[in-house]
């Protein structure tokens, strides 16, 4: 596979393919995933729950997010991933300058693109870190280290003011310069219009349903590792295969023929 590129991802989107992504926290999953054919990794702020054992994003740190962020580079040496990594909280809300330097250190770790949290004020920010050639993945819809202020982990953008006020956003996001966008938990039907707003923004969704250029889901989720009560956009893809590569190569399969996610099973709709 040759090195996946933001131009190789744009034309994946052109060709009409979908764009698979998963998270991934350490070399050996990371290389894992690769060999599977994955086009994108995410060092998540997920690492929190999945790899801390915190009920929340909150508490991790720029610093902790370097470290998995070289851990994963590491792992894809030889690869062909496109490799994006989280600005945990606080590490970009006062501004674009803290946003640049925060950023400044997972580049350097060896991330190719930065990922960060809501609408609105965070357009500036998007300006000022595209402009200085930072590619930025932009994440709207539920924003886990918002979760406090939005009162749990709870479905988005499902009435009518809400979700215009979500295409806005998605819309100024694409205009500071986001060419990447998570869209999370949220009515199918809006993630559609927000990616018919913005026709060559990469929307990449999860519990958004199957409208959006791609899909991401937390590894550990869909390979079943995680305890406790899933939401139903999550499919355990180890099931009915012998080996993790095996489950993530079905993951890379299914998102690629739309098969996953299911427009019932794995969505939402409005109110
Ligand atoms: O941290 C994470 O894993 C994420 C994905 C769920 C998009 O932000
Ligand atoms: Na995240």
């Amino acid at each position: 596979r040759k090195p996946l590129t933001l131009h190789g991802l744009r034309a994946l989107q052109a060709r009409g393919e979908k764009i698979s992504m998963l998270t991934a926290y350490d070399a050996t999953f990371a290389r894992l995933c690769d060999d599977a054919g994955v086009d994108c990794l995410l060092v998540g702020d997920s690492l929190g729950m999945v790899i801390q054992g915190q009920t929340s994003t909150l508490p991790v740190t720029l610093e902790e997010t370097v470290y998995h962020t070289r851990c994963v580079v590491r792992g894809l040496v030889g690869g062909a991933a496109w490799l994006i990594a989280d600005l945990p909280f606080a590490s970009y809300q006062q501004g674009p300058a803290q946003a640049m330097a925060s950023a400044a250190a997972l580049m350097q770790a060896g991330a190719q693109m930065v990922k960060l949290e809501g609408g609105g004020w965070t357009a500036e920010t998007v300006r000022f870190l595209t402009e200085r050639g930072v590619p930025v993945c932009a994440h709207l819809g539920l924003t886990p280290q918002s979760v406090h202020a939005l009162g749990g982990y709870r479905i988005q953008g499902r009435d009518d003011a809400s979700a215009g006020t979500l295409r806005r956003h998605a819309t100024e996001l694409t205009q500071a310069g986001a060419s990447m966008m998570v869209l999370e938990l949220m009515p199918s039907a809006v993630a559609e219009a927000v990616q018919a707003d913005n026709p060559t923004l990469m929307t990449i969704g999860i519990g958004a349903g199957p409208a959006t250029a791609g899909q991401v889901l937390v590894l550990h989720d869909m390979l079943g590792l995680t305890r406790g009560r899933l939401p139903r956009f999550v499919r355990n893809f180890l099931s009915g295969h012998d080996s993790a590569e095996a489950a993530v190569r079905a993951y890379v399969a299914a998102v690629k023929s739309g098969e996953f996610p299911d427009p019932v099973a794995h969505s939402y709709a409005a109110a």
